[in-house]
């Protein structure tokens, strides 16, 4: 890798050879899918600096038109590999992020970052828009599936271990691709969970909640950064540059290259109207901080003609290129401009066996009436469509659940789906299974609203889903399957048509005529256990009462059905926990541990204070009972000893939470600050240690700066955010 002092001179050198013209290209963005070939190449002759949604030999070409081009500066390439290469048919596809944090394992999440970079950059490409850190706290969103949970802290240490994944060691390297944290900031506290509304937050807010897991982006030393779409107090993120230069170059020493998401740059005028002309709009986003622009193709006329008068100085462009070319030094594209990644490595054994690791690690048991593992059972019946869906398995931003795919196809094996893990593991043991649909998971592809969106992505997703195969609805025919089966595995969830962006909903109990599906298998008083094979967590209060087992399974990629089935024959002892909380009713939301206290309880008259399931929770086969926590506030010491009470080896992860009893700002009931993965034998106890530091006792205070106020603080530490899970003890810091 070239030295920092050599890339600097390389970078100026460079930069005082290129013309005005040069200089706006290479802050332009490309989108493939949408200009075609042959007006990518015409913008790669002209320099431009990116491309995103090209896969493979088109990207070679491309990226050979830019090497030709006057300067001979290389392209990079960036795409949507958000769980695995997903775009490409031939790539390993993993569990969602969502489904990913549930394993609340660093190193499964740098594997699948480690993965999907090899597959990436054996495809020439140079870049993932990933990792989502923004926070999934309201989850009628349609993006949470992209997110790591709801807590800032969690959703830190995740991504900072994806971002390794991605770029390794060096960013020079044949299998190193670069991260991009988005979206910066608070995408996901938009008004109602509304996609792209303005957020309901204040700069002091931001910095503390949504402000950590970016910060440890920057620490991790992710190179590029995604602008939001929405707005903080009427200003529209990709105009604000306090969040992208104070905050982010001055607070948190960001040294890479900013990219805007889709048209933001245009979106000041068309949507959000701050800017009345695009030579405004674009004085805006370039002053603001964006290096990069992404699609939107008048910002080249548009940001020349602002420098020829005079509204906007050429030193901006001027800093928006040094970033750009800094990091393209950085990767060494001068001399390599192709990433080679590992020759066959795409959807290889070994990726594969990763794609299983990680769909194991995400299953989390929420309940279990001692129905599972699954034992003596003759016959199983597994009921339900997304038992054998791979739209709703898969989830988004996969090449054929995603309208940004180049090249829609049929799945490509090996995958397995829940009924299939069922059926070949039923045969393996003798076991009798059958499986009945029972009912769509959403009665109708129309949208009850009529076309409110107009966005033509979204509109194709509207077509795609309209032309799908559905089935008429058949409750009785999924009764008599399973009449004489001994064990009923119901598979419940939601449809891609009903997640994504533009699709947020205002109602997540489970749609279609599936809790009529629930009750009607529930009368036959057969042992059963519903699995969520889901985007996000649903309503489900009376299943979580009334089934005898409940898996969480979300979005669990090639290999999530085999470990649904895996885990309730017991083939492994599950050991994931929710990185966020379920509601018990969409009028209940947002709901998430981390809340500020109220003095009425916080809770509605008609529904519980508490969630049907606790960020934190999950639990195997064998449960761990806490004892003896030890806190020493002069070296910030912890220990706490945890005893595994069952008969069957297992993972417990030990959670560690504080609370700031008296602050200068209100202070949530709790917070996480660590946690950490521990496999304890049957009857064995450990004593865990947590090193803590004076920092994760911080806040943000009223002058928006992050300080550690001496005082009371209680710890907590146990199995799950709730409080009958913890211990906890009291100390002046
Ligand atoms: C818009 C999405 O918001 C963003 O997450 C994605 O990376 C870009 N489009 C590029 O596809």
């Amino acid at each position: 890798m070239l030295n920092n002092d050599t890339i600097k001179l390389r970078v100026e050198e460079l930069l005082r050879q290129m013309t005005v013209e040069e200089k706006v290209a290479q802050m332009m963005q490309i989108p493939f899918n949408i200009t075609g070939k042959e007006e990518a190449l015409r913008w790669a002759k002209m320099g431009a600096g990116s491309f995103l949604h090209v896969l493979g030999d088109d990207a070679r070409e491309i990226q050979q038109a830019a090497m030709s081009s006057r300067l001979g500066i290389p392209a990079i390439f960036g795409i949507d590999a958000i769980h695995g290469h997903g775009l490409k048919h031939e790539a390993t596809i993993f569990p969602s992020q969502l489904s990913a944090a549930c394993s609340w394992n660093p190193e499964v999440v740098e594997e699948m970052g480690r993965v999907t970079a090899r597959e990436v950059a054996s495809d020439g490409l140079h870049w993932t828009f990933s990792p989502v850190l923004c926070l999934g706290r309201d989850t009628r969103w349609g993006r949470v599936n992209e997110t790591f949970g709801e807590d800032p802290y969690l959703a830190g240490e995740l991504g900072a271990a994806i971002i390794h994944g991605y770029q390794g060691d060096s960013l020079d390297a044949p299998d190193s691709i670069l991260a991009c944290a988005k979206h910066y900031i608070g995408y996901g506290e938009a008004m109602g969970a509304r996609d792209a509304m303005d957020t309901q937050m204040t700069y002091r807010k931001m910095k503390e909640v949504f402000l950590p897991p970016f910060r440890r982006a920057v620490e991790a030393g992710c190179a590029s950064f995604m602008t939001a779409y929405g707005s903080i107090d009427g200003h529209p993120f990709t105009a604000d540059p306090k969040t992208l230069k104070d905050i982010l170059r001055g607070e948190l020493g960001f040294d890479g290259f900013v990219v805007t998401d889709w048209n933001n740059c245009e979106s000041l005028m068309i949507q959000q109207h701050v800017a009345a002309t695009i030579e405004e709009a674009s004085v805006q986003a370039a002053e603001a901080g964006n290096d990069m622009i992404m699609s939107t193709l008048p910002f080249y006329e548009a940001a020349l003609s602002a420098v020829r008068t005079g509204q906007m100085d050429e030193a901006v462009l001027d800093d928006a290129v040094r970033h750009i070319l800094t990091i393209k030094f950085r990767m060494n594209l001068f001399e390599k401009p192709e990433k080679v990644g590992v020759p066959g490595c795409v959807g290889c054994e070994e990726h594969l066996d990763a794609a299983r690791r990680a769909a194991r690690s995400s299953i989390t048991l929420l309940k279990n009436e001692g129905m599972l593992p699954l034992k003596g059972v003759k016959k199983v019946a597994v009921i339900g469509k997304n038992a054998d869906d791979l739209n709703s398995q898969y989830g988004d931003w996969t090449y054929f659940t995603h309208p940004n795919a180049n090249e829609p196809r049929p799945a490509r094996r090996p995958y397995v789906t829940v009924k299939e893990g069922f059926e070949a593991l039923c045969a393996e043991r003798g076991i009798a299974c059958v499986y009945h649909f029972g009912c769509e998971v959403k009665p109708t592809a129309a949208d009850a609203n009529g076309p409110a969106l107009v966005d033509p992505v979204a509109e194709a997703i509207r077509q795609q889903s309209l032309s799908r195969l559905r089935q008429e609805d058949d409750i009785p025919g999924a009764v008599e399957a399973a009449r004489d089966a001994d064990a009923i595995i119901l598979v419940v969830g939601d449809m891609i048509d009903q997640y994504g962006e533009f699709k947020d909903r205002a109602d997540l109990s489970l749609s279609g005529r599936q809790m009529e599906l629930y009750r009607a298998l529930r009368a036959l008083s057969i042992p059963m256990t519903v699995v969520l094979v889901a985007s996000k967590p649903l309503c489900i209060p009376e299943i979580a009462a009334t089934a005898d087992a409940v898996i969480c399974a979300f979005n669990g990629g090639m290999f999530g059905g085999q470990a649904v089935a895996e885990a309730a024959f017991g083939c492994f002892n599950p050991s994931g926990r929710l990185p966020i909380s379920f509601p018990q009713h969409s009028g209940q939301l947002p709901v998430y541990y981390n809340t500020l206290p109220g003095w009425h309880g916080g809770r509605y008259m008609d529904q519980p204070a508490t969630p049907v399931y606790a960020f934190g929770e999950g639990m195997g086969f064998a449960p761990f009972t806490y004892a003896n926590l030890t806190f020493d506030p002069a070296t910030l010491l912890a220990t706490v000893d945890v005893t595994n009470a069952g008969d069957v080896a297992g993972t417990e992860v030990v959670q560690v939470y504080m609370h700031d009893v008296v602050a200068s700002v209100i202070r949530p009931v709790k917070q996480l600050i660590a946690f950490t993965r521990v496999d304890i034998a049957p009857g064995e106890t450990k004593t865990v240690t947590f090193q803590l530091e004076k920092a994760d006792f911080a806040l943000v205070n009223r002058d928006e700066q992050l300080v550690v106020e001496p005082g009371e603080f209680e710890l907590m530490i146990g199995h799950s955010s709730k409080d009958s899970d913890l211990l906890k003890t009291v100390f002046i810091l």
